[in-house]
């Protein structure tokens, strides 16, 4: 995709050569960041949260900040924006788009970021729409597993909890399809099954038993069950505590990866926070990266190379 001046609303939009050049340009961003903190002076990201969120609203105002820009943020936009008052998502993007230059929105229906794209002049990221997807996480979760297995192909991953909900499982799992020689395995019970739009073009398998699906696998992801996509909460109640993964358990599995988008409930135990094989917390730190390096690309910013000693003036001697 040509990022410059894009919206960035799903993970469709990639092309493997994007994903790489993602990953190059977050390890100089992390590496360097003294390159970049005064790249984006002047420009303004504005994020605007219909549901909420921790991790995802604050690591894209501090990216924001650790490039020399600026916020204006609201966490709540349902009670404190025109949409009480009935405005249309076009035109609240129309107006956001005279003030800023860039904007991060999460809304909690499908499709919704799109829409709101429609009306908008400036690059508008998806943050997370509904269950549908949520782009960034998955671009961070790649990184994250990039810098942890040394490599982004030939592993196998578990996805473990509630598949059919959790929009980060959706976008990752599209994202490394993208990908050589990855294998899925999808543990969740039947009715919170992954799509089979999202599985279908994979090499997996479907199971419900948690102990079966971890067996030999490079990487655990777990997730929590997405209460709020319930209407109906005794539904939800039935899956409390099915899965549940500590020490104990991935003590019998040996050098394992357990990954997790947070916030978490009670699918992991704290007993593994320290452990070295937990990179749940890479993933938070990684965001800032990632984040830095989405809305570097989106105002037209590329990696800055370093000046090749060649073409270094040296002195002309007569
Ligand atoms: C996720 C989300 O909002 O989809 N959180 C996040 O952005 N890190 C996962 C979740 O809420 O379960």
């Amino acid at each position: 995709m040509s990022f410059n001046h894009s919206h960035l609303l799903n993970t469709k939009q990639f092309q493997k050569s994007d994903l790489e050049q993602i990953i190059d340009f977050s390890h100089d961003i992390e590496n360097h960041p003294e390159k970049y903190q005064d790249l984006l002076k002047g420009k303004i990201l504005s994020t605007l949260f219909y549901e909420a969120s921790t991790r995802t609203r604050i690591s894209f105002e501090a990216a924001m900040i650790k490039l020399g820009g600026s916020v204006i943020s609201n966490p709540g936009m349902v009670q404190f924006s025109s949409v009480s008052k009935g405005e249309t998502l076009k035109d609240t993007a129309k107006v956001i788009g005279s003030y800023c230059d860039i904007m991060a929105i999460r809304h909690p229906e499908k499709g919704s970021v799109e829409e709101f794209s429609k009306g908008s002049d400036i690059p508008t990221i998806n943050a997370g729409d509904g269950i549908a997807e949520h782009p960034t996480q998955a671009l961070l979760d790649m990184y994250t597993i990039e810098k942890s297995l040394g490599r982004i192909n030939n592993f196998k991953i578990a996805f473990v909890g509630d598949l059919k909900y959790g929009r980060t499982v959706h976008s990752l799992v599209r994202l490394l399809r993208r990908f050589d020689n990855i294998e899925f395995v999808f543990v969740s019970p039947e009715q919170l099954k992954i799509p089979h739009k999202i599985a279908k073009k994979t090499n997996h398998r479907n199971t419900f038993c948690m102990n079966d699906g971890i067996q030999d696998v490079d990487i655990i992801y777990m997730t929590r069950i997405q209460k709020e996509r319930f209407k109906n909460k005794k539904e939800y109640k039935k899956f409390v505590g099915v899965y549940h993964l500590n020490k104990t358990i991935l003590d019998t599995l040996g050098d394992v990866k357990v990954m997790h988008p947070l916030p978490r409930v009670d699918e992991l135990s704290t007993d593994l926070d320290n452990d070295p094989r937990s990179i749940y917390f890479d993933q938070v730190k990684n965001g800032l990266y990632v984040r830095m390096v989405i809305i570097s690309l989106l105002l037209g910013h590329k990696k800055r190379e370093k000046k090749s000693s060649l073409l270094c003036s040296s002195p002309v001697l007569d």
